[in-house]
């Protein structure tokens, strides 16, 4: 077997509408997997991307889903189940990110960030881990970032949110590893997309000067990370770690 192929896979990615999310659904329907599109409030723009990818032979379905909420998340369940048959692939790429000093940071700035990045990873996880286990096969890819590692002034509730993925990812690895369940995560450096637009000018200066790659990255730089890890072969001796496409702003 080619060792990036996903023919006969599917893979379902929450905020597969957009930026990195659909990098990577493009890339994963290329090589060959049925593809389910989670999106919250863009309808117009998952269903642009799936007749894109429909006009090119892929098995794609959309859905809307609010990752932090366990109702929806328990129908997005229900409908991958129904739509997709066995979700194989696993991308929980929907996030949010914002910058407020600590001083200055609400309780509900910081429940709601916890909601979404982490508490959304572990819902729609939960929805899909106990089948990959039942199949004995399963690729579980969490969307952390680079800033879980090196942290960054005005963020203090993303790094902790990401931060807590990558953990949340190494644990839950011991659980898949010996169904042959794998759980990794990808930390993206900066990458184009509307989250990386909606920085002041001032954080992305700073960042940028920081970088040593000398620019931000594309979202088609993450993808094929992602590929790797999905793939069958190539992906399948990769347990719990978290992968660095990330211009070398964090070197481990
Ligand atoms: N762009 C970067 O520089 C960068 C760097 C590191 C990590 N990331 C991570 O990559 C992932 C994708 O972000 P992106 O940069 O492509 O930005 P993006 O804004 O294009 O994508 C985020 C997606 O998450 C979805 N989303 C937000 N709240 C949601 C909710 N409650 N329920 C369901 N979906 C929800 C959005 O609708 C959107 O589709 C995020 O987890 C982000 O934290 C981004």
């Amino acid at each position: 077997m080619e060792s990036f192929s996903l023919e006969g896979r599917t893979a379902l990615v929450t905020g597969g509408n957009s930026g990195i999310g659909r990098a990577i659904v493009r890339l994963f329907a290329a090589h060959g997997a049925s593809i389910g599109i989670s999106h919250i409030g863009d309808a117009a723009g998952a269903q642009t991307l799936a007749d894109e990818l429909g006009a090119n032979g892929t098995r794609v379905a959309t859905t809307e889903c609010d990752v932090t909420d366990a109702a929806s998340v328990a129908r997005l369940g229900a409908w991958g189940r129904e739509r997709l048959g066995a979700v194989d692939i696993l991308v929980n790429a929907a996030g949010i990110s914002g910058e407020t000093s600590f001083v200055d940071l609400s309780i509900d700035e910081w429940d709601r960030m916890m909601a979404v990045n982490l508490r959304g990873t572990f819902l729609v996880t939960k929805q899909f881990f106990a089948d990959m286990i039942a199949r004995k096969y399963g690729r579980v890819i969490n969307i952390a970032s680079q800033l879980a590692y090196k942290g960054t002034h005005d963020m203090a509730h993303y790094c902790a949110s990401k931060a807590g993925v990558v953990g949340f990812t190494r644990a839950l690895s011991y659980e898949g590893a010996p169904h042959g369940v794998t759980v990794n995560a990808i930390a993206p450096g900066p990458v184009e997309t509307a989250m990386l637009a909606s920085f002041t000018d001032a954080w992305r200066a700073m960042k940028f000067s920081q970088l040593p790659a000398g620019r931000f990255g594309e979202s088609d730089e993450i993808a094929p990370t992602a590929l790797l890890l999905a793939s069958e072969t190539g992906g399948a001796y990769f347990i719990g770690q978290t992968l660095s496409p990330n211009g070398g702003d964090v070197m481990l």
